[in-house]
């Protein structure tokens, strides 16, 4: 009797265990913070390319601000020879990396950055290079022996043999699931798995990124699987629509207005690399893409050229204040949306207006962010009394702060309005009058 209380009290440890997928040195407890090639290189990279940006987040400041990723997109091995037919080892491609990728990390380490490498959960990745289904260990094993600390891992290409039993993919017409179905049993969870599992029998702490761009509910098993996961299909530097498979900001706003839940410490939404800087974003819209992706507590990945960069772009992405609400060490969830606005219904899904009243929470006190989706100058006006932390005291005097300014613009009464500009997203902070935090019990979920 006594053995068999032990042994399910065993089995239950076991099972916790196996619950998340935690780092002991607490890698991933934040959203990962740095830049990748893809958005502005694509497939024209090299190891001066990955050697520049370092270069650049030290120069620039962005390495002190917590940008430490410098990671390297699809295209990095050799598309021919592909693997070692001995070892089975992925070769690198000599002309793009003539050292190998380990000289690259190497360089990186050197000054106190990390190295990210990228692959697929299928046979080939998006670009048509080897893939890692199958080669699980293997890869695993050699990342680590090159020193990488970070692993994209894509969902292109995948045989029929690990389609998934019932499909779901967020922009799609819903699944045909029965109700209470476990997605964590699906194959694609299967596939991300399987690398999971390999990257944590390595000698070394690998932050594991899942693109699997929403598909198969990845929200509801990513956090036992990985660190972080795509959420929907790919970004493109554009406020709204869709382009083949790449949307513009505001539906994937849309979604995160949707799915911000599923966001907390050790496991976060992504909602993929910041186009901050790239295509043709106004200011106001960079603003917005970088606020709103700091809100979510999104991985802040940038996708811009640094050597290139204006000043303009290099002030957005090193604001100081947006970041530390990213990576607060008190509270891990995501800001939630507090009121739709255009007199629309709370969950009112809209690709073109998604939520714009949106509330979260810092060690330093409540943050509202006011997204204006329409295409004139608006008047924006936070009421008290509809912010949930602040609703119990919506009589109170309240301390408001410019986020972007780092200006307070003083104290008021019931509610504070201002004229947010086409696309732009104003960042507030709320304090009690003395600079108190006006409710520290509060938080989105
Ligand atoms: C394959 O690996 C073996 C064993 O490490 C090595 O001797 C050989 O040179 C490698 N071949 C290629 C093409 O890299
Ligand atoms: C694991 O990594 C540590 C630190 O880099 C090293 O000292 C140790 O020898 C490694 N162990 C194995 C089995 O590779
Ligand atoms: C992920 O797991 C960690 C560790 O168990 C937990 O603290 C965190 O709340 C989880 N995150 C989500 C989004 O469920
Ligand atoms: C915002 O970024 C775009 C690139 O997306 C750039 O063309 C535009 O000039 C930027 N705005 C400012 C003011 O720098
Ligand atoms: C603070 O938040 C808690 C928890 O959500 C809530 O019960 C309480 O009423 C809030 N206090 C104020 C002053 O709004």
């Amino acid at each position: 009797m006594h053995s068999t209380v032990f042994i399910a009290g065993w089995l239950l440890g076991l099972a916790s265990l196996a619950a998340a997928f935690v780092s002991p040195d607490s890698t991933g407890r934040l959203p990962a913070m740095g830049w990748n090639s893809w958005n502005e290189y694509e497939c024209n990279i090299n190891e001066d390319v990955f050697i520049t940006v370092a270069r650049q987040l030290v120069a620039l400041g962005l390495k002190d601000l917590g940008y430490q990723y410098v990671n390297i997109d699809d295209c990095w091995s050799d598309k021919k020879q592909r693997r070692n037919t001995s070892t089975n080892k992925l070769i690198p491609d000599a002309q793009k990396f003539p050292r190998g990728i380990i000289h690259t990390a190497e360089l990186v380490h050197s000054m106190g950055l990390k190295l990210g490498i990228y692959s697929d959960a299928g046979t080939d990745t998006c670009g048509g290079y080897a893939g890692s289904l199958g080669y699980e260990e293997v890869d695993a094993a050699t990342f680590s022996k090159w020193g990488i600390d970070y692993l994209k891992y894509d969902n292109c290409n995948v045989p029929s043999e690990w389609a998934d039993e019932y499909e779901y993919t967020p922009e799609g017409p819903g699944s045909n699931a029965p109700t209470g179905y476990d997605w964590g049993t699906s194959n694609t969870a299967k596939r991300y798995r399987a690398m999971g599992d390999a990257l944590q029998r390595q000698n070394r702490t690998i932050q594991y990124s899942l693109c699997a761009w929403g598909h198969a509910h990845v929200e509801q098993w990513g956090n036992t699987t990985g660190h972080s996961w795509r959420m929907w299909g790919d970004i493109m530097p554009a406020w709204k629509g869709k382009e083949k498979w790449s949307w513009g900001l505001m539906p994937i706003v849309n979604q995160a207005s949707l799915f911000w839940e599923s966001t907390d410490f050790g496991g976060h939404n992504d909602w993929d690399m910041l186009e901050v800087g790239n295509g043709d974003l106004t200011l106001e819209e960079n603003r917005s893409h970088f606020a709103l992706w700091c809100a979510f507590k999104s991985p802040l990945i940038i996708g811009t050229p640094l050597d290139t960069m204006r000043e303009s772009i290099l002030v957005i992405l090193s604001n100081r204040e947006l970041i530390d609400f990213n990576q607060d060490p008190v509270y891990g969830a995501s800001a939630m949306p507090y009121k739709w606005g255009n007199e629309r219904p709370a969950g009112t899904s809209d690709m073109e207006h998604p939520a714009a009243f949106w509330v979260g929470t810092s060690i330093k006190g409540i943050h509202i962010f006011l997204l204006n989706t329409q295409d004139t100058s608006v008047q924006m006006r936070a009421v008290f009394a509809e912010i949930p932390p602040l609703q119990a005291a919506a009589n109170d005097e309240y301390l408001v702060h410019d986020m972007w300014t780092g200006k307070d613009l003083g104290t008021f009464k019931e509610y504070f309005e201002l004229e947010v500009k086409t696309h732009d997203t104003a960042a507030l902070r709320i304090t009690m009058v003395d600079g108190k935090h006006p409710n520290v019990s509060w938080s989105p979920k």
